[in-house]
This record gives structure tokens, C-alpha cells and sequence, in this order.
């Protein structure tokens, strides 16, 4: 009875339970009625006298082990059990805190939605340019005061390196290795050696477009910024076209629109004018496209860029332009993205 009472002790102290139903049949195994540990006291009964007292003792300390063990494995399942239940993968999770689109990036995507729609595709181009590309092929003038050291930020001096002052040399790129018809966007950062103020940024960003085909004409330019004003503000928006002058446009002309505060009765946004500036544009200079290698006598074309602080201004009444670089989430949390 002895080897028996040991083989049991062995046994039990090796059992492993995966389930409390496991434990369960465990008890039942050893400690019910029928189980082996009942049927060893049956046994005892039966054992010479002289047995008796050890044989008891030793009975005793069985029962208490697979007690205690099954006990232990119970315990072990159950505080288990809670872990697991944190596991669930099924639970609703916990909410996470989402990101928003920067309002700069939701501006820029519609601007290139709007003009997508008008068959326009995306071109970039480098941030750091060289002189070419930026002004001499976009007829500045050697003297153009847009080349001085208080616009331009220089890299490098003869030859020039600089970070572009404007989305135009895009334009300049794109024409230069591919022949009409051209219908592009590029939108892009550019830099000018500004002091930061609530007005004015060393670096803001600027779409430019650029259409080169025959027989493009101011008209053509027009329908296609009056259709972006509508589909940007309001269906109502009314544009105007003022005669201006840009080195790489002839005839330039900036757009206001009427003003999407005030509906264009005059309001302090617009200083009482009714009207907000939003872009410049133009018919393409012919020594711009001859520059790129486009004859000018069988093409035209036109060309607008406009700041997409700006339009994001208009929209969204941002009135501080350091906001848009300063990364404060009280601020960017404030846009949400439809798409
Ligand atoms: N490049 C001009 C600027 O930075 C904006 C501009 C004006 C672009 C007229 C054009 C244009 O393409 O036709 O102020």
C-alpha cells in the first residue's frame, strides 16, 4: 500500500491543468467518492493494526498534497483567466487618438483635385535650383531685384546654387524636356530670406500651372481659374482680373476674388474693398518658351501660381501663418479630412 501511496504522490505532483474543468475532473479522479485516494482509505481499513498509525500518517499528508495541488492549479487558471480576457481580440478597442490632415496638405489636394478635373497631371521639381531655372530662363532681367541676396537664399555662389523663390521653375523644367501640348500642376515648397512674422515666412508652400498648346488663349486661362474659384469657395465666387507684370508673363494680370466673408459688401477681411487677391497668372512670355526650346510662333500658353497659405487663409481665416509650421495640435486637431 506503501509503493501505492508513493506512486499517487508522484503523479499528482507532476498533473497540469489547461481549463478548471480539467482541475475538475482531477478531483474527481482522486479525491470523490470513487476517486483513488477514497479507495485507499477503503483499503486501510483492511491493513494490519500494526500498519496502521504509519500507514494513517502517511495517508493523511497524500490527501492534503493533491488538495493543496489542485488548489495551486485552480489559482493558476483563474488569475490566467483574467489575462486572457484582456486578450480578447474580439473587445472593441480602446480608442486611439488619430492624426488630421495638415490643413496645408488638405488645401493642396483640393487645389489639384479642382484642376485635375480640368485635365491638368502633377510635375514637380527640385527645391534646390540653379539660377537658370528659377529667373534667367524665366526673363528676369540680370538686375531683376527678385535675384538680390535679400529674396534669395544661396547655397552657393558661381555657379549659383539656391533654394527656389518659386514654383515657376517648374514650368521651366517641364517645358524644357517636353513638347506641347503641356497641361501641368506643380505644387511644391519654396523659400525666400524673409523675417518671420504673423504675415510672412521664410518658407511657404506654391502651386503653379502651366498649359502650352496652339492657340491658348487669355480667354482659355480665365474659364479655368473662374471654374477653380467656384469649385474652391462657393458657386456664387466672382473673380476680376487686374493688369500687372511678371518678367515670364505677357499680358500678367493677379485674380481677386470677391469676398467669401462678406459675399464682397466690404468687410475688414477685405478692408472694405469687397475684393481679396489670390493668385498671379499670365500668357506664357514667347521668350520664355523659346528659352525651353517651344517655338512661339506655332504655340501659346498660360500660366498662373498661386500660395497655398494663402487660398487656406481665404478658407479657413487662418490669420498667423506661423501656425501652419509651429506643429501645435490645439491647432492642426481643428482640421479634419474627408478623404
Ligand atoms: N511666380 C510668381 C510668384 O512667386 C507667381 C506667378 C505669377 C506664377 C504669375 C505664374 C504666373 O505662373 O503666371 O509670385
Amino acid at each position: 500500500m506503501i509503493d501505492k501511496i508513493n506512486a499517487i504522490k508522484a503523479e499528482v505532483e507532476t498533473l497540469k491543468a489547461t481549463s478548471l474543468q480539467a482541475v475538475e475532473e482531477l478531483r474527481i479522479k482522486y479525491l470523490s467518492k470513487k476517486g483513488e485516494v477514497s479507495a485507499l482509505m477503503q483499503e486501510f481499513r483492511t491493513v494490519p493494526a500494526e500498519q496502521k498509525r504509519e500507514l494513517g500518517q502517511q495517508l493523511n499528508v497524500l490527501k492534503e498534497a493533491v488538495t493543496a495541488k489542485l488548489a495551486a492549479l485552480r489559482e493558476a487558471l483563474e488569475s490566467a483567466d483574467t489575462v486572457d480576457a484582456d486578450l480578447d481580440l474580439s473587445r472593441t478597442a480602446a480608442p486611439m487618438p488619430l492624426g488630421t490632415r495638415h490643413p496645408l496638405s488638405l488645401v493642396r489636394e483640393e487645389i489639384i483635385s479642382i484642376f485635375s478635373r480640368q485635365g491638368f497631371t502633377i510635375a514637380e521639381g527640385p527645391e534646390v535650383e540653379d539660377d537658370w531655372h528659377v529667373f534667367s530662363a524665366l526673363n528676369f532681367a540680370d538686375d531683376h531685384p527678385a535675384r538680390d541676396m535679400q529674396d534669395t537664399f544661396f547655397i552657393q555662389r558661381n555657379p549659383d546654387v539656391l533654394l527656389r523663390t518659386h514654383t515657376s521653375s517648374a514650368q521651366v523644367r517641364i517645358m524644357e524636356k517636353t513638347q506641347p501640348p503641356i497641361r501641368v500642376l506643380c505644387p511644391g515648397r519654396v523659400y525666400r530670406n524673409e523675417a518671420i512674422s504673423a504675415r510672412a515666412h521664410c518658407f511657404f508652400h506654391q502651386i503653379e500651372g502651366l498649359y502650352v498648346d496652339e492657340n491658348v488663349s487669355f480667354a482659355d486661362l480665365r474659364q479655368a481659374l473662374l471654374y477653380f474659384a467656384r469649385e474652391m469657395f462657393s458657386p456664387d465666387t466672382k473673380i476680376r482680373l487686374r493688369p500687372s507684370y511678371f518678367p515670364f508673363t505677357e499680358p500678367s494680370a493677379e485674380m481677386d476674388i470677391s469676398c467669401n466673408l462678406c459675399g464682397g459688401k466690404g468687410c475688414s477681411f477685405c478692408k472694405h474693398t469687397g475684393w481679396v487677391e489670390i493668385l498671379g497668372c499670365g500668357m506664357v512670355d514667347p521668350n520664355v518658351l523659346e528659352a525651353c526650346g517651344i517655338d512661339s510662333k506655332r504655340y501659346s500658353g498660360y500660366a498662373f501660381g498661386m500660395g497655398v497659405e494663402r487660398i487656406t487663409n481665404l478658407k479657413y481665416q487662418v490669420k498667423d501663418l506661423r501656425l501652419f509650421s509651429e506643429n501645435d495640435v490645439r491647432f492642426l486637431r481643428q482640421f479634419t479630412s474627408a478623404h
